[in-house]
């Protein structure tokens, strides 16, 4: 099966063997190597030299933990949001007794570093902003840089969900000051579900301090101190970190900028050739994802007939649209472990989908 999909992605053959190792005591000093290898690796990929814990949840569990250790009890709070995944940090707001102010752009937009700016600007009680990065839901990526200016020129703390870009896109979290950065290891990492990661500033750190929201198995805190022992305050999904030992090296191997253009590049020859073929892209031109593309589902044809087809006639793995986008556009994903005969496949399974269920493309202007 090709699995274009963003996320799970394809898990390395040497990494998915690193996981079937013999299982070692999460209390002992094997663990404690290699948690520390991991933290100081996974630090690397996330520019930053900040902390860093590694909890065994899936990337919404590290947007609960963001949440939950930094937005108090009827807290006002800006949420930006672009798509689906937004609209969870608003959710996960409300279920915390925060108040969510959500700043809603249109799906397939970007959000406007200026609008938040002016939102902060007439707000001065909205002390935190939570925004996602890479909106898997429409295929756009935010303008990370510019927002995090606005943000800080605002004196506020940012939350970032950059589960389905940082380690496929330039994501600099000191350099941009994002305080806490969350990421997920079914993405660009190329290691198998089940990891979340969350980095914290200090001005992160302070705020926790006095959050008065109730946590336990996201305390950061305690994640913190136990990693900094060696360890992890739970028992960790001790197959992962070895699957994630064994990732780090192939993304090192091949140099992170390295590995940023190629999901450039394949990204480029996924909107050319989806174009070529007579579909249109849903996300607007210059925001457009290098991890994930949508594509409009052409009018007279069922959106799962698509996903359907390409799977069972076709052997690929395509997602369906998400929330309201749901039989409107389908997903193509191209982070992680991809090589340019996976998109020049994925494109193929298009082509030979669309002839399969009577498509012609509309003559070109
Ligand atoms: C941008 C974004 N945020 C959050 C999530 C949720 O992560 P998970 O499904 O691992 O809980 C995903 C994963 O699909 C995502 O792509």
């Amino acid at each position: 099966m090709n699995l274009r999909i963003p996320g799970p992605t394809p898990v390395p053959r040497e990494v998915a063997e690193a996981g079937a190792a013999e299982m070692i005591n999460h209390r002992g000093p094997e663990f404690a190597e290699l948690i520390q290898r991991c933290i100081a690796g996974a630090k690397q990929v996330y520019q930053t030299q900040r902390d860093l814990v590694i909890l065994t949840t899936s990337g919404t569990g590290g947007m609960e933990a963001a949440v939950a250790n930094h937005v108090s009890p009827g807290e006002r709070v800006l949420v930006v949001t672009i798509g689906v995944f937004g609209k969870r940090f608003v959710e996960l707001v409300q279920a915390y007794g925060g108040q969510p102010v959500e700043l809603a752009f249109d799906f397939g937009t970007a959000a406007d570093p200026n609008r938040i700016d002016a939102a902060l600007a007439t707000d001065p009680e909205l002390r935190t902003v939570l925004v996602t990065h890479n909106e898997t839901s429409t295929g756009v990526t935010n303008p990370l840089a510019e927002i995090a200016r606005a943000v800080k020129g605002r004196d506020r703390l940012l939350i970032v969900d950059a589960i389905s870009s940082l380690s496929s896109i330039d994501v600099r979290v000191d350099e941009w000051d994002l305080d806490v950065v969350v990421s997920g290891s079914q993405k660009g990492w190329m290691v198998a579900p089940g990891l979340a990661f969350v980095s914290m500033s200090p001005r992160a750190w302070e705020v926790q301090a006095r959050c008065a929201t109730p946590r336990y198995y996201f305390d950061l805190r305690r994640h913190q101190v136990s990693a900094e022992r060696g360890q992890t305050p739970w028992t960790p999904a001790v197959p992962l970190f070895f699957q994630l030992d064994a990732a780090l090296p192939m993304l090192f191997a091949e140099g992170m900028p390295n590995v940023f253009a190629r999901h450039h590049r394949h990204a480029e020859r996924v909107r050319e050739g989806v174009r070529a073929l007579g579909l249109e892209l849903f996300a607007a031109e210059g925001h457009r994802s290098d991890t994930v593309t949508a594509i409009k589902v052409p009018e007279g044809i069922e959106g799962s007939a698509i996903t359907r087809t390409a799977r069972t006639d076709f052997k690929t793995v395509f997602a369906g649209g998400q929330g309201s986008l749901t039989g409107k556009i389908f997903r193509f994903g191209h982070l992680g472990w991809v090589t340019d005969a996976d998109v020049e496949a994925g494109l193929d399974a298009i082509e030979r989908t669309l002839a399969k269920l009577g498509f012609t493309a509309p003559a070109r202007a």
